[in-house]
């Protein structure tokens, strides 16, 4: 197993499945432990530096209160606009410096390839929290934490992935756990957003199961889970282009009772449209158990890199 202190967690594909178990059952410990306790104290003078280049709700609050659940604290930003960023300064010197301060570092930024960089001139570990159109590994650990919870295991279950499925950095992340664990795969995509090629030959060479269609409601007759993302607007040059994908998969309540009615419904969030309102009365609606799970699967992450378990 890979030695976690010291570790930069930059993308899915870093982990083996030794890891991936390691991880999700120390987030599962600290699951149960936040149950009855509000701080587990593990990370008691650490600072955390949450470096955020792009908008983001979920992964920079979960990765706030993961900090301040282990004991530790939290400097950062939210926007470039806020920082010497808007005056020219380089993303590597920005890293080398807020280095200085602080023990580990959380980013996202709207490059490919910016949270390596980081990696490679800060000493502190850096967890990636969304590369460009890259990369979002603690997302797709939480994800696979949340099927775990939901359907009892992850291992041989059959998962559609479904939406922008070329700039989604959350799925691109997540095939690189899920072919750990045999799960049958579908992507469900316009042609156009499709999942990229060297992920796909990937999967070949990995030798996992998988297809792709248009056609939702035959990809979720006999599926497990639905993973729906959003069509990445900010990925898109021409708006018009976006608007033309926009909403091409929307989801109704109706369809899942009728394919599927016990159907896992998830989406990393924020969802524009891929999900009506109405779906998450659904018991299986699990999205917002979903966020919730990455406090507890980030703070895992935090204390395995801080070598604190
Ligand atoms: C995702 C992201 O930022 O990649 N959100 C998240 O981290 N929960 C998905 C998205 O923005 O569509």
């Amino acid at each position: 197993m890979t030695e976690f202190k010291g570790l930069d967690i930059l993308d899915g594909a870093q982990f083996s499945r030794d890891d991936i178990d390691c991880i999700l059952q120390v987030a599962d410990d600290f699951n149960h432990r936040l149950e009855t306790e509000h701080s587990l104290d593990l990370l008691r003078g650490y600072v955390l530096g949450t470096l955020f280049f792009e908008p983001s709700t979920r992964t920079r609050l979960s990765f706030e209160t993961a900090m301040h659940r282990l004991g530790g604290s939290v400097v950062g930003f939210s926007s470039a606009e806020s920082t010497s960023t808007a005056k020219g300064e380089t993303l590597s010197d920005t890293i080398r410096t807020v280095d200085q301060y602080v023990d580990l570092i959380a980013m996202r930024h709207p490059a490919i390839g910016s949270a390596s960089l980081a990696a490679s001139v800060a000493a502190a570990p850096v967890l990636n929290g969304g590369d460009g159109a890259g990369q979002h590994p603690t997302q797709a650990l939480l994800d696979a934490y949340t099927i775990q919870r939901e359907r009892g295991q992850l291992d041989g279950t059959t998962l559609v992935l479904c939406g922008d499925l070329k700039n989604g950095r959350t799925v691109h992340s997540g095939v690189e756990i899920y072919k750990h664990f045999n799960c049958r795969l579908v992507f469900v995509s316009p042609d156009t957003l499709r999942m990229p090629a060297e992920i796909l030959d990937g999967l070949k060479t990995w030798g996992i199961d998988y297809g792709e269609t248009t056609d939702l409601a035959a990809a979720i007759q006999d599926a497990d889970v639905l993973y729906m993302t959003r069509i990445q607007k900010e990925r898109f040059a021409d708006p018009a282009e976006y608007e033309r994908r926009q909403g091409t998969y929307l989801r109704s309540r109706e369809l899942i009772e009728r394919v599927n009615p016990r159907l896992t419904v998830m989406h990393p969030l924020p969802r524009v449209n891929e999900i009506a309102a109405d779906v998450d009365e659904l018991q299986g609606a699990a999205y917002f158990r979903q966020a919730r799970n990455g406090v507890c699967v980030r703070m895992a992450l935090m204390a395995l890199v801080a070598g604190k378990v």
